[in-house]
């Protein structure tokens, strides 16, 4: 397995492109399996996630090219062969869950394993089932595969989700296009990713109002069409690359960025003492002289900060003058990256779902693992300020998220180098 390198050079400086958003895509692409007719995406990020959906979508029929070194996918699901979604692909990545809403709306049938827990917690889908339950569909789990069915078709309904999942929405919002008559969600989830996925299924001719709210309403069409949509810049990627000049200091511009995507985290950055600016090309980030301040972080859903920024959040804090409280309130078990940090010399007290993150002067160089993509990237920024070399193993973890994080990173002077290993 390769590893990648990292050795601690200073101040970084330059420019850094944003690739578009992961969990954007992940959510566009089973949006194909709507329409016989065919879905463009563009600004699409190189990722091995991309390449799981990709295989997942063309065991149920769909065709699915990868144009322009990756960053068009050209779908199709004019005729499809399967609705089922196979526990080898699902297992491998928990956002396959998101074939059931689309198929059940076009088929009237889909099989989708469950996914199992993983690494940063149990993830169940109950918040799914409720909601597609909501429009008339009957699941039942049989040998570790959800059942779902709605012979006589989906039929629009008000519903209200106990937590504002962003799976179970998006899986619902798409459902609710091709179901008869109205749809009401209440307390939906409000990310991004959401908006983008709806401007998307707009285009297709859905219609849909109030995303980016807490309240969804969808009126069902008979059917959808064609379109070509541009996927809305990766904020996950965009705020690590933010804390890359954080940690080292130096001043990066993060092309494509955008304030409205990152508020919460900034106003965090800004606590810490770290200056964020819009420019015409993206936001620049820049960090003075002398060590950060700490601050205290609580994830939330959006617009709150990010669970998928708190690993990263961790690392600058682990040099910060102060102590600061870190609270995960998403993820049950999104901690895995504090034993590794220690490994580098920072000082973390984990309690549940808090971590005490006490800043010391400076981290050292260290061999360190993760267990998941966001932990992963952590260890990277931590290994950018530290004295020496940090060797991060289980890159597979990286290929999922982050697209050329070597050349990224390169690019803007830091000493970082991938290891390949044949074994
Ligand atoms: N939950 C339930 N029941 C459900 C669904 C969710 O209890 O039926 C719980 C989860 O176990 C979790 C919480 O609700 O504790 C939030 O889960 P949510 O459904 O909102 O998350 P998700 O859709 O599974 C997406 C992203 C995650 C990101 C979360 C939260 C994708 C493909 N994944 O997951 O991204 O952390 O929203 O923002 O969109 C990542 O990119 O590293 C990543 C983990």
């Amino acid at each position: 397995m390769d590893s990648i390198l990292v050795t601690g050079n200073g101040p970084l400086n330059g420019q850094i492109p944003i690739a578009g958003a992961k969990n954007a895509c992940l959510t566009l692409m089973p949006a194909t399996l709507l329409s016989e007719e065919p879905l463009t995406l563009t600004n699409a990020p190189r990722l091995s996630d991309i390449k799981t959906m990709t295989l997942l979508l063309q065991s149920l029929g769909a065709e699915v090219s990868s144009l322009q070194d990756g960053q068009v996918l050209a779908m199709s699901s004019h005729d499809l062969i399967s609705h089922t979604a196979d526990y080898e692909i699902v297992r491998k990545m928990r956002a396959s869950n998101l074939v059931l809403g689309p198929m059940l709306a076009r088929l009237g049938q889909a099989v989708v394993s469950l996914p199992g827990g993983c690494a940063i917690g149990a993830r169940p889908m109950d918040l799914h089932i409720e909601a597609l339950e909501a429009l008339g569909a009957e699941i039942e789990l049989k040998d570790g595969y959800l059942h779902a069915q709605a012979p006589s078709g989906l039929k629009g309904a008000v519903h209200e989700m106990r937590f504002a999942s962003v799976g179970a929405t998006e899986n619902m919002v798409m459902a609710a296009t091709l179901a008869k008559g109205t749809t009401v969600l209440k307390n939906a989830a409000r990310e991004p990713e959401i908006v983008d996925l709806v401007e998307c299924l707009r285009k297709m001719g859905a219609q849909i109002e109030g995303e980016g709210t807490s309240t969804i309403e969808i009126q069902g069409v008979d059917r959808l069409h064609g379109a070509t949509h541009q996927v809305v810049t990766d904020r996950i990627e965009l705020g690590t690359y933010m804390l890359a000049p954080a940690i080292c200091g130096g001043e990066v511009e993060l092309l494509g960025g955008r304030l409205s995507l990152v508020g919460a985290f900034v106003e965090k950055l800004n606590a810490a003492g770290i200056d964020v600016e819009e420019t015409d090309k993206g936001l620049k980030v820049a960090r003075k002289n002398g060590r950060v301040t700490a601050v205290d972080v609580t994830t939330e859903p959006f617009p709150g900060f990010p669970t998928d920024l708190q690993a990263q959040m961790m690392a600058l804090m682990c040099t910060a003058e102060g102590t600061s409280v870190l609270e995960e309130r998403i993820f049950e078990n999104r901690f895995m990256h504090a034993p590794e940090l220690m490994r580098m010399g920072a000082q973390i007290d984990v309690h549940g779902g808090t971590a005490t993150v006490t800043g010391v002067e400076g981290l050292k160089g260290a061999p360190v693992m993760a267990t998941d993509l966001r932990a992963s990237v952590s260890l990277i920024l931590a290994g950018l300020a530290a004295e020496g070399e940090t060797v991060v193993s289980r890159v597979y973890h990286l290929d999922r998220g982050y697209e050329h994080v070597v050349r990224k990173l390169e690019g803007v002077g830091a000493k970082i180098e991938r290891i390949k290993s044949d074994g």
